[in-house]
């Protein structure tokens, strides 16, 4: 492993002032740190990688960025239904119908044909009795908070993703994390918290940054020792693992044994959108308690036909899914045959890992001069200083040769971290 003074970045990061006040002494509000001071510093050096505009897209699936054609290796996208025709005929033909909005919530008068053939839809798919739909992932994931009452524990894995956090701490009841995707610790903290509340144990199916899976079955049989309830958001499973494609707990062999599925429609059905799913009487408690499916308008009529048209597409076509997980198979290889450890991603996210930021941005510039998008971070919304590489069916294998050679090069460049050793291939998840 060769490193790149990270000393001096370190110390770089550190020297970020702390926070001032106002004219009339007290703190600022706005003068908080936080990540735009990381920003800050890493456009200082030239790396400029946040809320970058893209212009569009060419036919053969190359993102425009500031008129260059560039291989996409950073979206969510993973079949590649964003641009889909049928996908984009249905949200046409829905805003000449229904309009661009309902200006509404769905409780009281926001609610049309196209939410309920959704959720009807989403339910079979998944296996479940039940599915609501929200407006986005995110405040699907905070519906949780409905399920938390003040006697109740929410166990959640310390990885998993904010709007599960938030979720979890905007309820009534306690929270407990613990560490990432182990079984035996859960029990632990299971066994502390022994009281007359209910339990929850939450976890992302596959967690978003480092594309690891959580283990299911084990986390399923902790939970059911002590009579918890399993809540799985497969925001980045649901379309891309599974026979079907109906994610993590439809490989794991659960689908009848889950309490709650949280799925986005911005991932794989290339549209925006969230879900919850599972037996009738626990989305009926969240539909009619939870605020963030109450007190917000209701997804837009243009986002729920292409949620429907892609699904239709998702059963069509599960040749996008092989695609995926081709060049999935593609991009851990190549990129662990010229040294980086993808562990412990078994998914289309890959993880690159850096010492520290600076140094990741300093890659990811490199990477972005080649004409390769990725996505940089960090703590605290990775574990460590990392570019998220993701591969999705709207690229082929050139795409993806033309990623590895990017890597390839600027490695040759910056001499960042890579293993002496050739590294094995990843057992990959279906
Ligand atoms: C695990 C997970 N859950 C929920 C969400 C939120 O979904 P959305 O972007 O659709 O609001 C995300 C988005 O990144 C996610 O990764």
């Amino acid at each position: 492993m060769t490193t790149t003074g990270s000393h001096d970045k370190a110390d770089e990061m550190a020297s970020i002032p702390t926070e001032s006040t106002t004219s009339h002494g007290g703190a600022d509000p706005f003068a908080k740190n936080g990540l735009h001071d990381i920003e800050a510093v890493l456009k200082a050096r030239g790396v400029d990688a946040f809320y970058r505009a893209v212009q569009g897209w060419t036919e053969d699936g190359y993102a425009l960025l500031d008129g260059r054609e560039v291989v996409m290796a950073g979206s969510n996208d993973y079949l590649g239904l964003s641009r889909h025709p049928r996908v984009l005929a249905a949200a046409v033909e829905a805003i000449g119908r229904y309009g661009t909005s309902v200006s509404g919530s769905r409780a009281l008068n926001g609610t049309i044909e196209l939410h309920e053939a959704l959720e009807a839809r989403l339910a079979r798919f998944l296996g479940q009795e039940a599915a609501a739909v929200a407006t986005t992932g995110f405040q699907a994931g905070l519906a949780l908070s409905a399920a938390l009452g003040r006697d109740d524990v929410a166990f959640g894995d310390i990885r998993n993703h904010a709007s599960l956090v938030d979720g979890m701490r905007m309820g009534l009841g306690t929270v407990r994390s613990y560490r990432h995707c182990d079984p035996d610790h859960l029990r632990q903290r299971l066994r502390a918290s022994a009281g007359p509340g209910g339990r929850l144990v939450v976890t992302d199916g596959v967690f978003s940054m480092e594309g690891d899976a959580a283990p299911l079955r084990a986390l399923r049989e902790v939970a059911d020792e002590f009579g918890a309830r399993l809540i799985v958001d497969s925001a980045h499973d649901f379309g891309v693992l599974g026979r079907s494609g109906a994610g993590l707990t439809e490989s794991a062999g659960l689908t009848d044994r889950v309490d709650l599925i949280i799925v986005t429609m911005s991932k794989a059905l290339g549209s925006t959108g969230g879900v919850i799913a599972g037996p009738a009487a626990n989305v009926r408690q969240l539909r009619y308690n939870a605020r963030s499916l109450l007190f917000s308008a209701a997804l837009p009529p243009a986002s729920a036909a292409a949620a429907l048209a892609a699904l239709d597409v998702l059963e069509a076509e599960p040749e996008r899914r092989d695609r995926l997980h081709r060049l999935s198979r593609l991009l851990h290889d190549g990129l662990r045959a010229i040294g980086f450890d993808t562990r412990p991603s078994t998914t289309p996210i890959v993880p690159v890992t850096f010492p520290d930021v600076p140094t990741a941005g300093a890659f990811w510039a490199g990477l972005c001069e080649a004409g390769v998008i990725t996505n940089l971070s960090g703590p605290p919304a990775a574990k460590r200083a990392m570019l998220r590489v993701t591969v999705t069916a709207a690229l082929d294998t050139p795409h993806v040769e033309r990623v590895l050679r990017a890597f390839s090069v600027v490695a040759e460049r910056l001499g960042t971290p890579r293993a002496d050793e050739p590294l094995p291939p990843v057992e990959l998840t279906r």
